[in-house]
């Protein structure tokens, strides 16, 4: 059979049209197909990465619950520990103790009215003709809980304050109703104020190892306002804890706080704590005693409250936990700042307390108690007023040799016995800050004994100023 040119070309022309078609049936197909595979795919990933993401959810939600069930099991555990370790002491020192216990214990009711005539008694006596009409009275108020021990606390301020009995009166609060606590303090007869304070119900919701945080806050408000009640002709008042001692010249350097509290109403407390006053990293010479700086960070820890503070400022809007952070927000401070020394005048032995004793073991037991009898009334700390002091200590700061840690560590320039270095971020100034064995922490984004954002430690026995760029805005309350 033979075909004419036509039909081949004609054929050809069909041939090329179906193999087209096959052509871009076959591509569409692949094409679609392509797409479809890849949605399902990445559909199927999607899914995939969800679950897993929901699974890690659940892991870490059962890993929170656990860690959460294993601290409360540590609190636990660590609680009774606590006790018994208490029952023994408490059991040792009513063989020691009791002994010295002037007055005979009385029945609950009875208790409660010798606390009242106590209460009465000791009014009566601040007003008394013992004290001087020039002579500023300044109780001092200690919280106590459920550590016999407070008889370090007061023995050892009793001894500091000598003969001046009428001017610097102790108010003891007890909260916790411990009785072996109790007992010790009853012993002390009509050298105390004995006052006593039921402890109030925690808001519901708080957990267990936050729970000692509300009690402390709400005795704290129970204490200082029975301190400022029954001392009414005080100004101030200095406040403790039953696990500080404090050091020689105590009462006389918070007399003459006192005065300069008066003087400069940019101060609003005065303390006797540093934050970084770890043996190591203070000036502990004769003429570091005497060393005192301003301070945007409040210290705590054996400080002088104003009345006037107390009354028309805090105890108003008192917070029912974390009372010291509280203290440290900006809401509270006002930019206003307290007075700290180089070398701390209290320090504190509470090793097992609220806050655990990991605290104490690596930072808190290396703070250096001052040892010298500075006599504050001598001294003129006008220097101290926000006036004179912020110029002053900030020419002085940013006038210096600037180095990097690295070069201080390496104690580059010896002879330069004051040197700076600067920290623009939060970070920054954690490395600096751990390097130098300083606190690394900020509350309200200020870092501990920080002014003007300068932080200031000795190394290696020179000084160094730790300060953010000399055109520093303020404290950023992000950092933390
Ligand atoms: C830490 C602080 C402390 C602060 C407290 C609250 C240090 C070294 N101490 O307490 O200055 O007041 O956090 O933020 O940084 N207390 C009660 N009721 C209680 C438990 C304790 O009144 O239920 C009293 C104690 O007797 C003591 C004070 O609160 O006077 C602090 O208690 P403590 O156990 O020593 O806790 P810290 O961890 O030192
Ligand atoms: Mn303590």
């Amino acid at each position: 059979m033979s075909y004419g040119r036509g039909w081949r070309v004609n054929h050809l022309v069909v041939l090329a049209l179906c193999l087209s078609a096959i052509w871009i049936f076959m591509y569409y197909v692949a094409y679609g197909t392509g797409i479809t595979s890849t949605d399902t795919r990445e559909v199927r990933q999607q899914e995939q990465l969800q679950e897993r993401l929901q699974k890690v959810t659940m892991m870490l939600k059962d890993n929170h619950r656990s860690l959460e069930k294993l601290k409360s099991d540590i609190m636990d555990y660590r609680g009774n520990l606590l006790n018994k370790l208490r029952s023994e002491i408490s059991s040792q020192l009513k063989a020691t103790e009791v002994p010295m216990i002037a007055k005979e214990p009385a029945a609950p009711q009875q208790m409660e009215k010798v606390v009242k005539e106590e209460v009465i008694e000791k009014v009566v006596e601040t007003e008394s003709p013992h004290v001087a009409e020039d002579e500023t009275v300044i109780p001092i108020v200690i919280t106590a809980c459920n550590r016999p021990s407070v008889s370090r606390c007061l023995d050892r301020l009793f001894e500091v304050r000598d003969d001046k009995v009428d001017q610097f009166p102790v108010i003891v609060s007890q909260d916790c109703g411990h009785k072996d606590t109790e007992t010790v303090l009853r012993g002390y007869g009509d050298k105390i104020t004995y006052v006593k304070h039921d402890p109030e119900p925690v808001p519901g919701g708080v957990s267990s190892h936050m729970v000692g945080y509300y009690k402390i806050s709400s005795h704290y408000k129970f204490a200082l306002t029975q301190a400022f009640e029954h001392f009414p002709k005080a100004d101030a008042i200095i406040i403790l804890e039953d696990d500080i001692e404090v050091s020689p010249d105590f009462l006389s350097y918070f007399l003459a706080m006192y005065k300069l509290l008066n003087e400069d109403d940019s101060l609003w407390c005065a303390s006797a704590w540093n934050d970084n006053g770890l043996t190591d990293i203070v000036d502990g010479t004769e003429k570091g005693a005497e060393l005192l700086y301003r301070s945007d960070f409040f210290p705590g820890l054996g400080w002088l409250l104003k009345r006037s503070i107390w009354e028309k400022e805090l105890s108003s809007k008192w917070p029912p936990g974390f009372w010291d952070d509280w203290m440290r927000d900006p809401a509270q401070r006002k930019e206003r700042a307290c007075i700290r020394p180089e070398v701390s005048r209290t320090s504190t032995f509470g090793k097992t307390g609220v806050s655990g004793g990991q605290f104490f073991d690596s930072h808190l037991k290396f703070i250096k108690l001052n040892d010298y009898s500075v006599d504050w009334s001598s001294k003129d700390l006008s220097y101290l007023t926000k006036d004179n002091y912020d110029r002053t200590f900030k020419e002085r700061v940013y006038g210096l040799p600037l180095l990097t840690i690295g070069e201080i560590i390496e104690n580059k320039m010896p002879d330069a016995r004051e040197v700076r270095i600067e920290y623009a971020t939060a970070q920054t100034f954690k490395d600096v800050a751990k390097k130098l064995h300083l606190m690394t922490d900020f509350k309200a984004g200020v870092p501990r004994t920080a002014y003007m954002g300068i932080v200031t430690t000795l190394y290696k026995g020179r000084r160094v100023f730790i300060s953010p760029p000399e055109n520093w805005k303020g404290y950023d309350e992000k950092w933390s």
